[in-house]
């Protein structure tokens, strides 16, 4: 008897099959990335495009279905046992398909400024949030080596209300997104395999070409995500976290280098947040944060309902990218005028403007949290990962374990530490279901992408980037009894200053 194969289904696999070029890529809808042009520039010959620029959607997001039929292997925040017994089984069986850009996920392209809505209805219901990375070909991510360098790119932000974050970072994924190191992956960067970051997701649903099958569980609160017993781990330098109302740049080093499964506690699970492999909560720097709160948001000094230019330097201890990274530099350009960061203005702290070991060390005992990015390896473990090379993601998320609050609002919520207030958003904005629904239209656009030497990539006449710091000055604040805060950790929870990690929504392409 022939199998029951939908008939729709049976004539693109006859028309297909000279084409599949693995098991695990399926070829229903044809995987076109949107084209991104992005720069490379140096001091003497200004700025040329990378590669053959475009973004690919991470896999999470797709349509994975059996390899022979159009019948899903993965449904909601459930997988289908009967294909996927186990990992290794479910990845021989199921193929992860092409996307459709726009009309699925709400990503578009206009030169070279990438737009990500936050909710887009399409045929199949609705996609939340995504996550894109940049390549410069078709089947490889660009590897960005910064040390020594400058990255600077244009972001609105103005359509990004409390709750929600635009975030564009580095993670020390492989190029080719696995293919090479596992061959059971044989979709690759070309569909955005390979994820991995400082929170150790365990809401990945391939890792290391073996799907997550088990001890999968459906997130009791995510109708499209789940974890299962496996995380992926690798060192990540936020470069930008934001939204209208708050932003953050922070380092997450780790004590392993490259993408790293993990299991078990090596994972920074909840309950044993600073025994895993990463640094879950970063050495960060907002602005809110540290004291400033005239500085960044609508109408203010960084005024947010503009378009931003946002320079991140990561200089050396020699000015070579062999040396070793001691800072790390936010320098804002909007309507031709050069901002340099608000410093530092909390009871404890010196008036440190850039991420150091020193900004860092002083941060953690000013606000009471444990140094887990020290005991991750600090500087020194981000520089590495920054030598050998990270992909550049680009997302838009809500947070359905913090409602974002780490990032615009109080957090802890009921902390009266210095540094628990990030931002002017309330305490009880942020939750998924209401941004979901309040704020479906929401959007962030990323344009201008650059890479260059030091004072390359903006305005003409800054070129002013060692700090003028402050590491060792006296503070400039009162100095306050700081004996609250040099208690050990507290027991209540620390900001997860992080990185999206619930990709809430993995839509699948109308059947046909
Ligand atoms: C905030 O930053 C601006 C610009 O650097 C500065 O003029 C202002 O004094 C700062 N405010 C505080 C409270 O530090
Ligand atoms: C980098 O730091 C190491 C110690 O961690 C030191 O031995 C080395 O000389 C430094 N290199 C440069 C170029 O500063
Ligand atoms: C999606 O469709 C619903 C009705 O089904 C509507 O209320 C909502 O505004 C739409 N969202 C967007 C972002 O267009
Ligand atoms: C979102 O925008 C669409 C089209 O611009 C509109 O139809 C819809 O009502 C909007 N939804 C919300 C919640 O604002």
């Amino acid at each position: 008897m022939v199998p029951r194969i939908p008939r729709a289904a049976l004539l693109t696999l006859s028309f297909g099959a000279a084409i599949v070029r693995g098991q695990l890529v399926g070829t229903y809808q044809t995987e076109t990335h949107p084209k991104l042009p992005f720069q490379s520039c140096t001091k003497s010959g200004g700025c040329t495009n990378v590669g053959d620029g475009q973004i690919v959607l991470d896999a999470n997001w797709r349509w994975i279905h059996h390899k022979d039929s159009a019948t899903n292997c993965y449904t909601g925040n459930t997988w289908d046992t009967s294909v996927c017994p186990d990992g290794k089984t479910c990845a021989a069986n199921c193929a992860v398909d092409g996307a459709d850009y726009s009309g699925n996920y709400g990503i578009s392209v206009a030169g070279d400024a990438l737009t990500l809505k936050f909710v887009t209805n399409n045929s199949n219901g609705k996609n939340i949030g995504s996550r894109v990375y940049l390549m410069n070909s078709d089947s490889e991510y660009q590897l960005f080596k910064v040390l020594n360098k400058e990255f600077t790119f244009d972001v609105d932000v103005s359509n990004l209300p409390c709750g929600l974050n635009g975030a564009l970072y580095l993670s020390e994924m492989d190029a080719d997104g696995g293919l090479a190191k596992f061959p059971s992956n044989k979709a690759g960067a070309k569909y955005g395999t390979g994820y991995c970051d400082s929170q150790c997701p365990k809401d990945i649903k391939f890792i290391n070409g073996e799907a997550n099958v088990e001890g999968w569980t459906p997130s009791a609160t995510d109708p499209n995500s789940g974890t299962g017993n496996d995380g992926t781990c690798c060192n990540e330098m936020d470069i930008w976290e934001a939204n209208s109302i708050s932003s953050a740049f922070t380092a997450h080093p780790c004590t392993v280098q490259g993408q790293t499964i993990c299991s078990g506690a090596q994972c920074n699970t909840p309950t044993d947040r600073y025994n895993g492999l990463c640094d879950p909560d970063g050495c960060d720097f907002n602005s809110y944060r540290m004291g400033n709160t005239t500085f960044f948001g609508p109408g203010l000094i960084v005024d947010t309902t503009k378009k931003i230019t946002v320079v991140t330097q990561f200089l050396t201890s020699d000015n070579t990218a062999n040396g070793n990274l001691t800072e790390i530099r936010r320098i804002y350009v909007q309507d031709g005028k050069v901002i340099q960061n608000s410093k530092v203005n909390i009871p404890g702290m010196s008036a440190y403007d850039s991420i150091t070991e020193d900004f860092c060390t002083s941060q953690k005992t000013a606000v009471g949290d444990p140094n887990s990015f020290k005991s991750k390896g600090g500087m020194k473990g981000i520089e590495t990962a920054l030598r050998n090379g990270m992909v550049l993601a680009l997302s838009i998320w809500d947070d359905q374990q913090a409602q974002m609050l780490w990032l615009d609002s109080t957090y802890p919520v009921s902390s009266t530490n210095p540094g628990a207030v990030r931002g002017s958003c309330s305490t009880t904005s942020g939750a998924p279901t209401d941004v979901e629904s309040n704020n479906a239209n929401a959007s962030v656009t990323y344009s201008n992408i650059k890479i260059g030497d030091i004072g390359s990539t903006f305005g003409k006449t800054d070129t002013s980037t060692k700090s003028t710091s402050t590491a060792g000055n006296p503070p400039v604040s009162t100095p306050y009894s700081r004996s609250s805060t040099f208690s050990p950790p507290a027991s209540t929870p620390y900001p997860p200053v992080s990185t999206p990690s619930a990709p809430s929504c993995a839509v699948r392409p109308k059947r046909r």
